[in-house]
């Protein structure tokens, strides 16, 4: 997936399209590229490998102006990261287009332009799209016709923003599968992949829906459904302003992030809990109607949002309701049988990734009771089509690595236990002490901070290391996955979780003085046996890295461990969730990697 931005202003607009370059950064960083419409009518690009700070490395020695522009930030789909893949796309002189998303039938349609005798100069499948533009434009239709006439063969997801330089007043803009936000200016109106990109210009925003066309000329927007009907679609205000993302204080927005926890959990537990009580009324209406019928849960969801969906199928288990977890990717192509009354949740911290979108969109046919999201982007996707959204309130999370929307889905994951352990016989004194665990987390979680210092020092241990086991029973085996995951994808160091039961059939055989053991070691049940799993390592020289609870005895010969104090059973798997995301964060800054943009990922996800 890709960020993709434009412009039509009197100014001239380069600078917000380079800002908004910078703010979707997240969503892809392997090149970027900029066309504007000089005031001569030709059309003047520029292209580079590399984050957006190169392509404004460029810009300086070579200043575009214009007054209607289109820009990107690429993550490489089809074709390697280069500058002749690298977007905008154009077609000779005639068009240039950026498209965020994956022509499914980019094959076909190219042979069938090559044919025609278009030339291609890339790899990538955004390409075809300029040449049917041209193509059509050069069957006389005017560029808004030629976006229908293209789109129209195109199969796959799609947000384009097209640009030609016979059109000195309007940008023509499309969206099918993948996001695409309109922001309304004063006598100039900009198009991003999302709000965050043009909150410097603006806080007023039309969403496009799936089909939609738009024309965006400077004092107005018109916008097209999907069977070509002139249709009005709101405009919102968004809550959010251009500094809620600064890094403030902090050297990476990842730390940031982790440190913004307490505060953020503190946030998404407001008005949904009081005096020993769940306030349930806080779902909405329609959650009632969905609880009171749910006999069961299919939870769906990617990455990091799948190990919080893996978390609370514990916890709703728990309370007698029966749940099962799956990566969306799976879902959507198996043949799933859905009993009777089961409501569907999917978690997503932005609401626009592709598969979990497409899940939610394939639940609609399969009988499901109907649909939850936790979600926390309010002008998501997923929370406009999903029946109910419980919201997180992380507010913009900036680090690929995920952090505090992880802690705060599970925060909410909590707040949807206890409304459902209640149809299952939870009683006033059990829902108040749950509530009061809740109540005292933001605390908690400060104090597994507090170790930050410490687990700095332990970072040393990792930093040459090559390999890493986490291991976890229970609720901690997802957290021990969530930990393995953060360390692997901002260290490049492989780490694996395993249930530390399954030790034994297998992973024992890679345990030596070279590959370090993590575990959290809660003072719960399941202690004892997690011991005698550590026993095992230690029998065959692994290095031991616990954190535990402080009121547990370790009998080991060996180890390095770090305590917490005062957890509570039911909000545990989130405060030992903390020193792990530090572990990873200061083992990536002594290996000197890219923490807040590590290699070949992105934040949202949008294509399959
Ligand atoms: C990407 C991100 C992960 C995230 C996953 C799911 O892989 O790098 O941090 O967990 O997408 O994203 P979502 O927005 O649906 O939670």
């Amino acid at each position: 997936m890709c960020g993709i931005v434009g412009a039509i202003a009197e100014r001239n607009v380069v600078p917000i399209l380079m800002e908004g370059l910078r703010r979707l950064e997240y969503r892809g960083y392997d090149s970027a590229g900029i066309a504007v419409r000089a005031d001569d009518g030709h059309i003047q690009r520029i292209r580079s490998v590399g984050k957006v700070g190169e392509l404004q490395h460029r810009l300086d020695t070579q200043p575009l102006v214009g007054r209607l522009g289109i820009a990107h930030t690429r993550w490489a789909t089809h074709g390697i990261p280069a500058e002749r893949n690298a977007h905008p796309h154009m077609s000779g002189e005639r068009v240039a287009v950026v498209h965020n998303g994956i022509i499914e039938n980019h094959a076909d349609l190219r042979a069938e332009l090559s044919a025609q005798g278009f030339s291609f100069t890339s790899e990538t499948d955004t390409e075809v799209i300029a040449h049917l533009l041209a193509y059509h434009l050069g069957e006389g239709e005017d560029l808004l016709s030629a976006v229908r006439s293209s789109t129209s063969r195109m199969v796959g997801a799609y947000a384009l923003a097209v640009a030609c330089p016979d059109e000195a007043e309007r940008l023509i803009v499309a969206r099918l599968g993948s996001p695409l936000v309109i922001g309304i200016g004063v006598e100039e109106n900009f198009i991003a992949s999302d709000v965050f990109a043009l909150l410097p210009v603006t806080q007023r925003f039309i969403f496009l829906e799936e089909g939609d066309i738009a024309e965006i000329r400077r004092g107005s927007v018109r916008v097209l459904d999907a069977q070509g009907n002139e249709v009005e679609r709101p405009v919102r205000i968004s809550q959010l302003t251009a500094s809620t993302a600064d890094k403030g204080p902090y050297r990476h927005y990842m730390l940031k992030e982790i440190f913004e926890q307490p505060a953020v959990i503190a946030e998404t537990l407001e008005g949904r809990i009081y005096k020993g009580r769940l306030l349930e009324e806080s779902f909405g209406h329609e959650a009632k109607r969905l609880l009171d019928a749910a006999k069961g849960v299919h939870i769906i969801a990617c990455g990091t949002s799948y190990h919080a969906g893996l978390v609370a199928r514990y916890w709703l288990e728990e309370v007698g309701v029966p749940c099962s977890v799956e990566v969306a990717s799976e879902f959507r192509y198996r043949q799933v049988v859905v009993p009777k009354d089961t409501l569907f949740v999917t978690i997503s911290q932005s609401g626009e990734t592709a598969d979990t979108l497409a899940a939610l969109r394939e639940s609609k046919k399969m009988g499901y009771l109907g649909s939850l999201c936790v979600c926390n982007v309010p002008e998501s996707s997923l929370v406009r089509e999903s029946d109910v959204a419980v919201m997180t309130r992380a507010g913009p999370e900036i680090g690929v690595a995920s952090t505090k929307a992880f802690t705060t889905q599970l925060v909410a994951l909590r707040l949807l236990a206890l409304a459902l352990a209640r149809r299952h016989g939870m009683d006033r004194e059990k829902e108040k002490t749950l509530v009061e665990e809740l109540e005292s987390l933001p605390r908690q979680v400060e104090v597994a901070l507090s170790l930050s210092e410490a687990i700095e020092e332990m970072a040393n241990a990792f930093a040459e290391k090559t390999h890493a086991l986490f291991l976890g029973r229970g609720t901690f085996y997802p957290v021990a996955m969530e930990g393995a995951l953060k360390l692997k994808e901002i260290s490049y160091i492989h780490a694996e979780a395993y249930p530390a039961g399954e030790l034994k059939h297998g992973p024992l055989a890679l345990v030596d003085a070279d590959m370090p053991v993590i575990c959290a070691l809660p003072n719960d049940p399941l202690l004892e046996k997690v011991l005698s799993n550590l026993q095992e390592v230690r029998a065959r020289g692994g290095e031991l890295f616990l954190f535990s609870d402080e009121r547990i005895r370790i009998n080991l010969d060996h180890y390095h461990s770090l305590t917490l104090a005062d957890i509570c059973p039911s909000t545990a798997p989130i405060v030992y969730t903390i020193p792990l995301q530090l572990l990873a964060y200061h083992t990536a800054v002594l290996k000197g990697t890219d923490v807040d943009q590590p290699r070949n990922l992105a934040k949202s996800v949008t294509v399959e």
